[in-house]
């Protein structure tokens, strides 16, 4: 498996007024976009051709992966050859290319817009506001999760707050070795009547996906959901849930992105140990 598709066709609305202008797939942690991290977990998976879904107002993110060579010579021409460096490598990541949603019609409605793309092999879905940091990559051991199954793959984490509520929840048949088999999924299911602590989040290896999109309805919100064609697909195929070792973050949650930017930041070679010192200081103030 080569190839990942990452969705960014969503009008971003959690995280108005900034996605007036700015995808909040380019917000960034400090200096490097969410989009980019998602895609160096890619690359690093082994997973080298991407499809990017944007909306007609998101044209922007094609920018950021554009070359730009007036810069990189400017750069280079004033010995400044670490720059150069940086500003190459976020347009050569890899090979990269884009299809528009002209409307935000839901998640399925943007997975079918893959379908060029991925042919009928296997992909990785990887959403485009999911941020992850695990040793071994999650989109890695997701397809690893895969290749013992060979059926559609559901990136899962207990989740025990309550903010479960939020998610898509994993109504489990069995579960071996981190692999839960599943009768469904349960979309913002109340406090009172989880199916589980299972909360879906945004990896996926999808696998003969399409049949059950074209025969999904419009669902919540009016928008066609990939939850109903994953319910679909649970009703005919094995479907597993697979818990993926890792931190995830909620990059279209305020809070969220601003734990990842600070969790992230910490680790920084430049600065991370003047931000830790930095926050001790703040956190006897408080
Ligand atoms: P979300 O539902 O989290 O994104 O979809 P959203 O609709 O942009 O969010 P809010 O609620 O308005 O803040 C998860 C991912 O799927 C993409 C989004 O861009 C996001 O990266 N998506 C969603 C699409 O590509 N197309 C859609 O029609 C809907």
């Amino acid at each position: 498996m080569n190839k990942a598709v990452i969705p960014c066709g969503g009008l971003g609305t959690r995280f108005l007024p900034i996605t007036k202008t700015v995808p909040k797939e380019l917000l960034p942690i400090v200096d490097v976009p969410v989009i980019s991290h998602i895609i160096d977990e890619c690359v690093s998976s082994g997973l080298t051709e991407v499809l990017i879904i944007i909306s007609p107002h998101k044209e922007i993110i094609k920018d950021y992966f554009k070359r730009d060579d007036r810069l990189y010579d400017e750069l280079m021409g004033k010995g400044k050859t670490e720059l150069a460096e940086i500003l190459l490598s976020a347009s050569s990541k890899a090979d990269i290319k884009f299809v528009t949603q002209y409307e935000p019609l839901g998640s399925a409605h943007a997975v079918s817009l893959a379908r060029d793309f991925t042919g009928d092999e296997p992909f990785c879905l990887a959403l485009g506001d999911d941020l992850t940091v695990s040793e071994v990559p999650v989109a890695k051991q997701m397809i690893e999760a895969y290749e013992k199954t060979h059926s559609t793959i559901i990136g899962v984490q207990k989740c025990e707050g309550d903010d479960i509520v939020k998610y898509g929840v994993a109504d489990v048949v069995s579960n071996y070795d981190r692999h839960n088999l599943l009768r469904g999924i349960v979309e913002k299911p109340p406090l009172n009547a989880l199916p589980s602590r299972l909360a879906c989040y945004g990896r996926y290896i999808l696998s003969n996906i399409y049949k059950y999109i074209d025969r999904t309805p419009k669902g919540k919100g009016g928008e066609y959901q990939l939850t109903d064609a994953l319910m679909l697909q649970c009703q005919e195929e094995k479907v597993y849930a697979y818990e993926f070792e890792g931190k995830r973050y909620d990059m279209g949650d305020k809070f969220g992105a601003l734990k990842a930017a600070i969790e992230l930041s910490l680790n920084r070679k430049d600065f991370g140990d003047d931000l830790k010192s930095y926050i001790k200081e703040l956190a006897a103030t408080l």
